[in-house]
């Protein structure tokens, strides 16, 4: 069987994107970033000194991310609070950040990442992933690079970029759907991989190129937003100033 997506995306497709740097005021730094019907919000406080003191680390600092989706971003609500899908996904938001961060810069301190997911349509880990990141750089938080995030899978023998939510959890013709979410710096180095089911490596290779093509996308929409809010923000000095 060939699979033909629902939405008319061509399998390497991703779904329209939309970014934006310095959403939320009172933030270090903060951005937006949307993807089709999910949308996701990160924003960044620090660094500031860790406490409780004896979670300072005197060699580097630490990157703290907590990951939530809001109650009513999906259709059925969420209860509020902790979970251990979003315990996951914040460590893995972590772990997918942290290789591009200066955090030796910053002992004993720590830069909180809060990420809310305000609407909900698969890929929200990614989304939060490619906010966060804009944030980061948004809040000067020494940086190497930045982290682009989407994923690709499987819908029974084809590969497909950027799963909805029908795609990721309700498809299960043939071979089912397997949803792989990667990060990685422009350079290609991946930070964050995930797998969850069944896929050859010539598949897998597959799914890899076209994450890193797009990918290489998204690292362009980010670095525009993050210029983008530099000339807002001289636009603005410039009414207050006259
Ligand atoms: O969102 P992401 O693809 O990173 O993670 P997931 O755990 O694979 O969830 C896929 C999608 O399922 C989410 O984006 C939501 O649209 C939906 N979901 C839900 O409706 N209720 C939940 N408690 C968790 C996820």
């Amino acid at each position: 069987m060939t699979y033909k997506r629902k939405d008319g995306r061509k399998n390497d497709e991703f779904r329209p994107i939309k970014a934006k740097v310095g959403v939320v005021p009172n933030a270090d730094g903060s951005a937006m970033y949307q993807s089709g019907e999910t949308i996701a919000i990160a924003a960044v406080y620090g660094p500031r000194k860790m406490h409780p003191q004896h979670q300072q680390n005197p060699e580097k600092g630490t990157l703290r991310c907590t990951y939530n989706m809001l109650s009513f971003s999906v259709q059925d609500r969420i209860r509020p609070g902790l979970s251990r899908r979003s315990t996951e996904i914040s460590k893995i938001t972590e772990w997918a950040l942290e290789p591009v961060l200066m955090l030796e810069k910053f002992p004993n301190m720590v830069v909180d990442v809060f990420i809310n997911i305000i609407q909900a349509d698969a890929g929200t880990r990614c989304a939060g992933i490619n906010a966060a990141s804009m944030a980061l750089a948004h809040a000067g938080i020494p940086m190497k690079n930045l982290v682009s995030s989407i994923s690709a899978g499987k819908m029974d023998k084809t590969i497909v970029l950027d799963l909805d939510k029908y795609e990721d959890s309700e498809f299960e013709e043939g071979e089912g759907s397997t949803d792989i979410p990667i990060s990685m710096t422009p350079d290609g180095k991946i930070t964050h991989f995930q797998l969850d089911g069944k896929i050859n490596s010539t598949q897998l290779k597959e799914v890899i190129d076209m994450v890193q093509k797009a990918c290489k996308e998204i690292y362009e929409i980010q670095k525009k937003a993050l210029k983008d809010s530099i000339e807002d923000k001289e636009w603005q000095t410039n009414i207050v100033k006259h």
